[in-house]
């Protein structure tokens, strides 16, 4: 099976996740866009969903799914996205598509986080993937020096030439060479630099349920 059919397959499998007549939590990248694909098929059994990224609220609307703002809810029974690491304990690295801050945002809000993954992804230490970290534009330099005290080496991701500008309209440092042995409190070491929005360590409030796609089919995970 190909990393796409395998991502396809966890996102087949979220549907079950979704709970008939409530508003849901929609992450974003590739494997959240096969999540999309088939929500749509259900569209009709859920009043709208809350998009983590502009990306996503685009691709819910060009599937006729109603895209609610986060302000306008005061619950969501489930959040579905996609991870670039996740450990045994469900923490992940997330923001590899530059969504970081509203992806933690929906998680935060949502009762249930289900995280689908294929099988590349499931680590025991978080960290071979560069850690995005979003800061504010005038503190980057400054932050990158703060990062790099804490062991890593962080690089300004660009895109075309130009740093990277995020849907909040800031940049990302990606962290490289960290081994994660203690995400919860690397989160929160990383939490405390002033000019930093948001670490893509998802420790604190990690993944309550994984739906991993491997060769022999669905396997799900629950921390
Ligand atoms: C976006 C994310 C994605 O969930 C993560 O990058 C995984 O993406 P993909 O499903 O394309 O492998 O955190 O900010």
């Amino acid at each position: 099976m190909t990393q796409d059919e395998l991502k396809h397959a966890v996102a087949c499998a979220a549907i079950s996740h979704v709970v008939p007549g409530k508003i849901v939590g929609v992450g974003t990248g590739s494997t959240a866009n096969f999540f999309i694909d088939e929500l749509a098929k259900i569209k009709v059994q859920i009043p709208g969903a809350i998009a983590s990224s502009e990306a996503t609220a685009t691709r819910l609307r060009a599937h006729g799914i109603k895209v609610l703002e986060l302000n306008e809810v005061t619950s969501i029974p489930v959040y579905i996205d996609g991870a670039d690491e996740i450990d045994y304990s469900g923490a992940m690295i997330k923001g590899g598509g530059a969504a970081l801050t509203r992806e933690k945002i929906v998680a935060s809000v949502a009762e249930k986080f289900v995280c689908i993954v294929d099988g590349s992804k499931l680590v025991k230490v978080l960290g071979k993937f560069p850690l995005p970290v979003e800061v504010i534009p005038m503190a980057y330099s400054a932050v990158a020096r703060a990062l790099s005290m804490l062991g890593g080496q962080p690089l300004l991701r660009m895109k075309e030439g130009q740093p990277l500008i995020t849907d909040n309209g800031n940049m990302i440092l990606d962290v490289h060479g960290l081994h994660l042995t203690d995400p919860v409190a690397m989160e929160a070491l990383m939490n405390n630099i002033v000019g930093v929005v948001t670490v893509g360590l998802f420790a604190q409030q990690g993944a309550d349920v994984c739906l991993l796609g491997t060769i022999e089919g669905v396997k799900t995970l629950t921390f």
